[in-house]
């Protein structure tokens, strides 16, 4: 029970007396009681005042840790994908990182609850956001965190991804993260090893933390996304974040519009309930949100588009195309950001209208509730057998 609330209750008072006494809305009081607002310091004094200094910032700014044991939901061994996930264990990984956001924002603190767990990263392909905050995550929780170097480990001696995996795996670390250009790399390296894998990014396959964090923003911002219409524009066709997010939102019940040139829509998507659109400004009717992807040069063999002028003239998202969506419409973009090709550069920068640095703040609060929920169902053995291959 929060401080204030025993207070309260030993005072035989209720919280509408006092917020009445504090001069404050009884919803002002259970949000500051909830750890989603933080009362100003002139309301904090008079907190202190009324209770002659029994509820103070040493016993007001504290929120109950949840015992993950408890609410953990997830029922799998591993993260490799959206596909397959069940809308309740979507839920309490969204969950949970929510009371990591507030505990995070109210006492940053190391949890030490997994002091002597490890987590390797091993990233075959570039990264800044996923690498980074994988390594911040873990250490926030106590890990130790070993980030493989590719370009000096034996895998440039001729050792096989499998041999390198099977070493490391030797080493008994607990998580391994892993980002590869080969989609089902995640996969194949799950039925060889005994610790819990996670897909930092398989190919054109998926990115599965990626679509959560994207959908932990939409949830803060809209307080849903059940209904919600949710538009993703750019390069599908080499995108594993717009099939991760196309999964994870019809899974949670949001309408998903997808917008490309021919050139770069790939076939099969209806099949997952998602609506195609070759044009703007009818795939941006009715969308709350904006989801904007870069185009992946690195996986394109070929010409997909005639110039990255061309491409910005009918599907570069600026303030005249945005003016499509919904008016008060949100712009999302996993980056990192082709600035002037996907995404004008004023808009981008608008933190009115676009979430991109939140989704990368949320992105450690995902990765930690990500890792608590595996290293929980490792020490519970509480995953679905049947699930395992
Ligand atoms: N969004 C994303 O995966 O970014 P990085 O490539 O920087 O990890």
């Amino acid at each position: 029970m929060h401080a204030l609330d025993k207070w309260i209750k030993e005072n035989s008072s209720n919280r509408k007396k006092l917020a009445k006494t504090l001069n404050i809305s009884a919803a002002s009081l259970s949000r500051y009681l909830t750890g989603d607002r933080i009362p100003k310091q002139s309301i904090m004094q008079k907190i202190i005042t009324v209770t002659e200094g029994n509820v103070n910032p040493s016993n007001f700014y504290t929120i109950k840790r949840i015992n993950i044991i408890n609410t953990n939901k997830y029922k799998q061994k591993h993260l490799l994908g959206i596909e397959g996930l069940e809308p309740t264990e979507i839920t309490s990984l969204l969950d949970r990182a929510d009371d990591i956001i507030k505990e995070n924002r109210i006492e940053p603190l190391i949890n030490h609850k997994y002091k002597g767990r490890t987590l390797v990263n091993l990233f075959f392909e570039d990264s800044t956001r996923t690498k980074t905050s994988f390594e911040l995550a873990a250490n926030r929780l106590g890990m130790d965190v070993i980030n493989m170097q590719i370009e000096t480990s034996s895998i440039r001696k001729g050792e096989s991804l499998l041999d390198t995996a099977m070493t490391l795996n030797a080493m008994k670390p607990d998580i391994l993260v892993i980002r590869h250009s080969l989609s089902g790399t995640p996969h194949l390296l799950a039925n060889k090893i005994n610790c819990a894998v996670i897909n930092a990014g398989d190919g054109l396959h998926e990115h599965p933390t990626q679509a959560l964090l994207d959908a932990l923003a939409i949830r803060r911002r809209k307080n849903k996304i059940q209904g919600l219409t949710v538009a993703i524009c750019g390069d599908i066709a080499h995108s594993r974040v717009a099939r991760s997010n196309i999964k994870l939102l019809i899974t949670m019940g949001a309408k998903v519009k997808v917008i490309a040139p021919t050139t770069l829509m790939p076939q099969g998507l209806d099949k997952y309930g998602a609506k195609i659109f070759t044009n703007m400004k009818e795939g941006l009717k009715d969308a709350d949100i904006v989801m904007i992807l870069r185009l992946q040069h690195e996986r394109m063999q070929g010409s997909y588009i005639p110039s990255a002028k061309e491409y910005f003239k009918f599907y570069g998202l600026d303030r005249n195309k945005l003016s499509f969506a919904k008016k008060n419409a949100l712009v999302m973009h996993p980056g990192p950001i082709n600035r002037g090709v996907e995404i004008d550069s004023e808009l981008a920068d608008d933190i009115n209208r676009t979430l991109i640095l939140e989704q990368v703040e949320l992105g450690v609060a995902i990765r930690m509730s990500v890792i608590e929920h595996l290293i929980n169902n490792l020490d519970n053995k509480k995953y679905d057998i049947k699930n395992e291959k």
